[in-house]
């Protein structure tokens, strides 16, 4: 079953929005595979970011992402990968539609509450960073 890596970012832990995230995502039907409250080290967050190290914002980004506790997680569900991304909404908060994650809880695209992996291979490179493989409870399919 496909899988993706969701993590509630520090400015979502911060404001108490873990639960509601959780909720949104069990209600739409996908199943939680793994979950847990953790602080990012720097190594792990600059790995985690690796693609952006480039971009002006990177600094500021690894800073942010370890500047508290976040609530990592592993969804799973057919096509949870990009059914998560339109849940989520827009990067940048001020242009996420109501109704998304981060059209209704973000404003700054740099505090934007909420990261979920953008395709198969960031997800499966993204959920082998943060969790062991057996972390990753094994539901019992239905023949
Ligand atoms: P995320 O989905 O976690 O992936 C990369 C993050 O970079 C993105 O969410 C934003 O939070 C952040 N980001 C993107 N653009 C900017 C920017 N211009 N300034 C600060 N952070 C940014």
């Amino acid at each position: 079953m496909e899988k993706t890596f969701i993590m509630v970012k520090p400015d979502g832990v911060q404001r108490n929005l873990v639960g509601e995230i959780v909720h949104r995502f069990e209600r739409k039907g996908f199943t939680l595979a793994a979950g847990k409250l953790m602080s990012i080290p720097k190594e792990l967050a600059e790995e985690h970011y690796g693609e952006h190290k480039d971009k002006p914002f990177f600094g500021e980004l690894v800073s942010f992402i370890t500047s508290g506790p976040v609530f990592a997680m592993v969804w799973e569900g057919e096509g949870v990968i990009g059914t998560a991304r339109k849940m989520m909404g827009a990067t940048n908060p001020a242009e996420a539609e109501p109704g998304t994650i981060r059209g209704d809880f973000g404003v700054q695209v740099s505090m934007n509450v909420i990261h979920g992996s953008d395709s198969p291979e960031s997800a499966n490179r993204e959920i082998a960073l943060f969790f062991n493989e057996s972390d990753l409870i094994q539901y019992k399919k239905s023949v």
